[in-house]
């Protein structure tokens, strides 16, 4: 472990310790945009006003980067939307490309021009490109790069999850947003789940009383996936391989951050966190691969279950787990808890006192008529069959509305860096000690005065 962690376990945290843990852990510092100065040097246009928007438009122009399997589900759903136009796609894979190509065309839409020219491709197609919006899916430590090559070009940026692997990062992503006046959305699908919108609506409607508690994880056996010789075994795996901590808690905390108004009336203030050891990929390359094979000879240090947790500065509790190296049935957890009751997830259930029987659970389908989220009113979402279902769908089409009509996009940038930044504090609180890490406050007190994300409609 690097000078500065060990150093710092001794005093309380600073930005830059956080920093430089960060990149020697990760070893990608190299990979990020140069960084342009402390954070928060940078005057912010968008400080004292409200969300930023943008001029509304017509269409909106697309360069797609990163069409492997979540990318192309994402040009699937895309292609079906009105106002939608995705003018070019980069993949380091021709074939990639190629595939999303032949999907753009099927959907009655002029091929796209292709950037295929290596992993900086992404470079010549936002210099190249007249685009609106950027939007990415490639491996984790792409993201930031292509967001900002995206915001100093003028495009708005989209990235899948996590946004950012380090602290610098996150930073990265608010400055450029605020600098260049451009959105960067952190593409959480998992905010737009029929259950999860449901609970949204039943904590805005205060069925649950005062919100005090939430839980949310990411729970899912990814031990073939990082093994595979193709997609996410080409890059996942190898975090697991120098990273301890939670590695991908946006689906589990995205949700709840939505019920607690992360960034809106409250914020993230610290997290501690803890990691148990690591067995399941080692045991699963014993178990799968011959005595001779390379995989057997990897070493993995990621804990196969963490556990973390976050105090609001309003005081609340919320718990994110992460555990995707061992045999298990999936699971978000998804637990949002309140003066007057509570929502439970996998499998989902219902206590609201006064209502149901006491000291039981109900089906969360007795409340659906009531609690329906209007997004899920929306027949097309219904009956999309991309990408985890509707949830992917409502998302990109959250997006696209969004552009096209110049509203404020549901989720901000300080979001994407608020839940991303759970990555590099968790790995910190991990190597200390499960010592306190305070999560930098990416809004600079806008937090407070920021309206809470609407009960939107489609
Ligand atoms: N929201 C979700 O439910 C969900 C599900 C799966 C993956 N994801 C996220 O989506 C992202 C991609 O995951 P995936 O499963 O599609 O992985 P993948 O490996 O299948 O796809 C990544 C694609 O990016 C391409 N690529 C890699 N480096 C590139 C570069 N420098 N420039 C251009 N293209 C590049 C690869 O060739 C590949 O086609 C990850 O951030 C992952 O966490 C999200």
């Amino acid at each position: 472990m690097s000078d500065s962690l060990s150093r710092s376990a001794d005093s309380p945290i600073s930005r830059r310790e956080l920093l430089e843990a960060g990149a020697a852990v990760l070893g990608v510092g190299t990979l990020a945009c140069a960084p342009h100065g402390a954070a928060g040097s940078v005057p912010s246009p968008q400080l004292g006003q409200g969300p930023l928007v943008s001029r509304p438009m017509e269409e909106v122009r697309i360069g797609f980067v990163g069409v492997g399997g979540q990318g192309t589900s994402h040009v699937r759903n895309l292609v079906t939307m009105p106002g939608v136009r995705i003018a070019a796609v980069c993949d380091i894979i021709e074939s990639h490309a190629q595939r999303a190509a032949q999907i753009i065309v099927g959907g009655g839409h002029p091929a796209p021009r292709l950037y295929t020219r290596g992993p900086t491709d992404f470079m010549r197609l936002c210099e190249a490109e007249e685009l609106d919006l950027v939007f990415n899916a490639t491996p984790w430590e792409w993201h930031v790069p292509i967001c900002v090559a995206a915001m100093r070009n003028d495009k708005h940026a989209a990235t899948e999850v996590p946004a950012a692997v380090t602290l610098e990062e996150c930073w990265q992503l608010v400055e450029e947003s605020e600098r260049y006046q451009k959105h960067c959305v952190m593409m959480e699908n998992c905010n737009y789940d029929r259950m999860e919108l449901m609970v949204l609506n039943m904590v805005r409607q205060g069925v649950f009383g005062e919100i005090l508690h939430a839980e949310g994880g990411y729970l899912h056996d990814l031990r073939a996936v990082k093994f595979s010789s193709e997609s996410e075994g080409l890059w996942r795996r190898a975090h697991s391989s120098r990273r301890n901590g939670n590695l991908y808690p946006t689906h589990g905390l995205g949700p709840v951050s939505n019920c607690l108004n992360i960034n809106r009336g409250d914020r993230f203030d610290y997290i501690v966190s803890m990691s148990g050891p690591s067995r399941g990929l080692a045991q699963w390359a014993r178990d799968h691969f011959p005595e001779d094979a390379p995989e057997r000879r990897e070493t993995f240090v990621l804990g196969d279950v963490n556990f973390s947790l976050i105090k609001t500065v309003n005081g609340r509790t919320i718990v994110v787990g992460h555990d995707t190296n061992l045999p298990r049935p999936y699971s978000r957890i998804h637990q949002v808890q309140g003066t007057r009751g509570l929502f439970q997830g996998y499998p989902s259930r219902v206590y609201v006192e006064g209502r149901s029987p006491a000291h039981q659970w109900e089906s969360p389908e007795a409340y659906r008529p009531e609690f329906e989220h209007p997004l899920w009113k929306f027949e097309a979402a219904q009956k999309a069959t991309v990408g985890h279902g509707g949830m992917d769908y409502l998302e990109d089409y959250r997006l696209i509305k969004c552009l096209r009509e110049g509203l404020p996009t549901d989720m901000t940038v300080y979001d994407a860096a608020a839940l991303s930044a759970v990555t590099a504090l968790s790995e910190w609180s991990v190597a200390n000690k499960s010592r306190p890490a305070d999560f930098p406050d990416f809004t600079r007190g806008r937090w407070s005065t920021t309206p809470p994300w609407a009960i939107v409609s489609a």
